[in-house]
């Protein structure tokens, strides 16, 4: 059964190794466009699926749309005839790889949404025919690859592993880290079989540093799965000891600077405003759902949700804490946030705590301004919010700021020396002892406080 089974995928492998096989990549997002860009590099020929018209066309045009991957990367694979991308799924029918990267987000009721998933696999299923491998690299619970891709796939009359090719590879790309990109992070695979695993393992061995297979997809589902609960985890757990600390009067991040020396057994997590992005605030609740499904509850995943979810309140309290050193209410004072993008010099305002700030600010009478020099405009209840130059906000001498990301290009000794209060959310003022600044936990160096 080994031995044909690796018969049946010979002419794929051939064509992988000779960087012959013609890839198709389907949703050209966060994940998908570095993916796509990253095998036309290494030579092979790469469609990009999408349904947005305006990626596809600034893609044809060889234009970036995605920080982390460089306008003239995408410009020279298309230019080399290497990359182009179409939103027409029946090209399909031309590619020996289709590698699914479409969002799975949560409905309301904090269930999986899998509909983009089955949406691209009915464009995958329309067109699969023998020989060709498909891959599954969205974010989802374990299960998926076997209980819905698979019928979706098979009711074409092809059997997996043997006719064509089935894998989930999680990606673990992090928007913004510069150490770290597609081809340095090793690479999860599970196959459906032993010869689907092989194939995958081997396109990915092309273009990424170190291949891990493991033994099924449900293996390398759950692998993304605990990767991101471990950190929703302790995340949750740092945040709940920041406010701890607040009430013992300790700075917790001195605390964490200390911890962070033993140089075993711990692992430094840091406070925030809360949780943010499409993977963390979202991924583990994938997992509780299909936990429940077998009767069994995650106790850690609703908890560290519960903390995390409650941290835009804490910061809510916090400004009320900086305003009250001012004898100012919340409610219409002139509230001035720095960066609402979920993290540090990235444009990804998906899940942002500071979004949720913005809201219980607003809700609460403020009057809201930001500065993101990565966002420049938002929508906010039915409104178009456009952001303040640093300048501008400074000038307009808000009531307080708010530290909500710490984005590298933020001059903060500037805002430091206006003496308006600060709330810090991010340890971004470090090192500043001025009496404006309230942390997010330990001593309040508020003005009331320090005239005590
Ligand atoms: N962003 C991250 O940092 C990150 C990291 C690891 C894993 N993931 C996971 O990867 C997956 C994709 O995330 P993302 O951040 O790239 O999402 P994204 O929203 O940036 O990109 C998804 C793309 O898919 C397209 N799309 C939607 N339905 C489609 C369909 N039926 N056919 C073709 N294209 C379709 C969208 O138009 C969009 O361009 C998710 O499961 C996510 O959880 C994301």
């Amino acid at each position: 059964m080994q031995r044909a089974n690796t018969m049946s995928n010979s002419g794929l492998l051939d064509r992988i190794q000779r960087r012959q096989a013609r890839i198709g990549i389907i949703g050209l997002g966060y994940v998908g466009l570095p993916l796509a860009v990253e095998f036309a590099r290494a030579g092979f020929d790469v469609t990009g699926f999408d349904v947005d018209e305006s990626k596809i066309a600034e893609i044809n045009a060889g234009r970036s749309y995605i920080p982390d991957v460089a306008t003239h990367d995408i410009a020279a694979a298309v230019a080399d005839g290497l990359l182009r991308a179409t939103t027409d799924m029946s090209k399909l029918a031309d590619m020996d790889v289709a590698d699914i990267c479409v969002p799975t987000p949560l409905r309301k009721t904090k269930d999986p949404d899998l509909s983009y998933v089955v949406q691209a696999l009915e464009a995958v299923a329309v067109s699969l025919k023998a020989g060709q491998l498909v891959i599954l690299e969205s974010t989802t619970y374990p299960g998926t690859t076997d209980e819905v891709a698979l019928p979706m796939l098979e009711a074409k009359g092809l059997t997996a592993d043997r006719d064509f090719f089935l894998a989930f590879s999680p990606e673990r790309v992090d928007p913004g880290n510069p150490h770290y990109t597609t081809r340095n992070i090793p690479k999860i695979v599970g196959g459906h079989g032993p010869a689907s695993t092989e194939a995958a393992a081997a396109l990915y061995r092309q273009v990424v540093s170190k291949v891990v297979p493991v033994t099924s997809t449900r293996v390398a589902e759950m692998v993304k799965l605990l990767e991101n609960t471990f950190r929703a985890v302790n995340i949750g757990l740092v945040n709940e000891i920041a406010q701890m600390c607040h009430k013992l009067d300790i700075d917790v991040w001195e605390v964490i600077e200390a911890a962070k020396t033993k140089p075993f057994g711990f692992m430094p997590f840091y406070p925030g405003p809360g949780l943010g992005g499409h993977c963390i605030p979202i991924d583990p609740f994938y997992l509780s759902w299909k936990a429940r499904q077998s009767g069994f509850e995650c106790r850690f995943i609703e908890l560290a949700g519960h903390v995390n979810g409650s941290m835009p309140d804490y910061v809510v309290e916090r400004i009320a804490d900086g305003l009250n050193d001012s004898r100012k209410p919340i409610n219409g004072s002139r509230i001035h946030l720095y960066g609402v993008a979920y993290k540090k010099d990235v444009s990804d305002m998906r899940e942002s705590p500071a979004l949720d700030i913005l809201e219980l600010l607003t809700r609460r009478g403020a009057i809201v301004s930001y500065s993101d020099p990565y966002v420049p405009s938002l929508r906010h209840a039915g409104r178009t919010l456009e952001a303040l130059s640093e300048t501008e906000a400074l000038r307009q001498r808000p009531d307080c700021a708010v530290i909500c990301t710490d984005h590298s290009s933020f001059d903060w000794t500037a805002l430091v020396e206006t003496g308006i209060p600060i709330v810090d959310t991010r340890n971004a003022l470090k090192g500043h002892t001025a009496g404006n600044i309230v942390r997010l936990s330990g001593r309040v160096i508020g003005r009331a406080l320090v005239e005590v």
